[in-house]
């Protein structure tokens, strides 16, 4: 009960305007280093390497959120070409993550996909895969209609479902006739009981039913999550049915269970890690404590050290 007050308070936090300013403004502080690589791409690279030497693969995320004109979402779309070209220059094993709506989406689709097509001509060019992220409920139809268009011209992108909405298993076998390489999650937002489920045993039930359909499709599947009973149901299946370790990667966010991070890459499957750098690494952090409020323990301490 507790535990989902503060949730609901992290997650109305993380989508306040006002706050996502004033954060950005004050840099990066309040203990967002944990899960931020850094403020700059150049400031990345030390723990970018780290994790390369490790034996993780990495997609690096530009933090922004709410892009509202298209001076910004131009400037965003910049700093994905930057990266594309970054990864390349160190020649980092690490793709890339980006959300639409920092590419211009809620001001037009139009301007979305031209900067869209700008960054996957450059992604292609330098060999870089991009993964749309997936948001709220209410852009869960464009998002995928976005991808269908760009699958259609660019082999190096796919995106995510979320299993939390109940119109996931349609979604997916939709999207099926484009050969996505899927990235499945939970899902991070605060969503309305119409549209996803309450309870996360159902949520967890319909992410392995999810998985299971998408890789005995012989699908490349990222399973996204910390959840220790998911990877256990991963590992079992792909044993059953003798699915080769290339055909799926686990991913977990930088900084976030980092012990089970590497247990599993020494165990000999693939991991991704997910870099978010950037200043605005505000309303990224609240999904974070929303997810687990005791990672407050974590911003206190950043907030003490200033
Ligand atoms: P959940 O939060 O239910 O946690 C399950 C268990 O994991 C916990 O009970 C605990 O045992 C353990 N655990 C979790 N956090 C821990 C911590 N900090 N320390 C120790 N143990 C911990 N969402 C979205 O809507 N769109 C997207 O595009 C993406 N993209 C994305 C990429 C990647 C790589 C990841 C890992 C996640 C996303 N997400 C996302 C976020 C996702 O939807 C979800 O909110 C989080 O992953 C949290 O859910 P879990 O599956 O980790 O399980």
């Amino acid at each position: 009960m507790i535990e989902q007050m503060m949730r609901n308070f992290f997650l109305f936090l993380g989508e306040n305007k006002k706050m996502t300013k004033l954060a950005k403004k004050y840099g990066l502080s309040l203990g967002a280093s944990r899960f931020v690589a850094g403020a700059t791409l150049e400031d990345s690279l030390d723990a970018l390497r780290k994790l390369n030497k490790k034996g993780f693969s990495i997609t690096l995320d530009h933090l922004g959120e709410f892009v509202d004109n298209e001076k910004e979402a131009n400037e965003m779309t910049d700093h994905c070409i930057e990266a594309i070209e970054f990864i390349d220059k160190h020649n980092l094993d690490s793709q890339l993550s980006l959300k639409i709506t920092s590419m211009g989406l809620d001001i037009s689709r139009e301007l979305c996909m031209k900067n869209m097509r700008r960054i996957m001509d450059k992604a292609k060019q330098h060999g870089v895969f991009v993964t749309i992220d997936m948001e709220d409920h209410s852009r869960c139809g464009v998002t995928l209609e976005v991808f269908k268009e760009l699958k259609q011209e660019y082999d190096n992108i796919g995106t995510v479902i979320q299993a939390y909405l109940y119109r996931t298993i349609d979604d997916l076998n939709e999207l099926d006739e484009y050969q996505p390489r899927l990235r499945i999650v939970k899902g991070a937002y605060k969503e309305p009981e119409e549209v996803a489920f309450p309870n996360k045993k159902d949520v967890d039930q319909n992410f392995k039913n999810l998985i299971q359909i998408h890789l005995l499709r012989g699908r490349f599947t990222s399973i996204a999550t910390h959840d220790d009973e998911i990877i256990r149901f991963t590992k079992e299946l792909v044993k059953r049915h003798n699915i080769p370790k290339d055909q799926f990667e686990f991913q977990m966010l930088y900084g976030i269970r980092p012990e089970r991070q590497e247990e599993i890459i020494k165990e000999g499957y693939n991991m991704r890690i997910y870099v978010p750098y950037g200043d605005d690494w505000y309303g990224y952090n609240m999904r974070r404590l929303a997810e687990r409020p005791a990672n407050v323990a974590f911003v206190l301490k950043g907030i003490m050290k200033k």
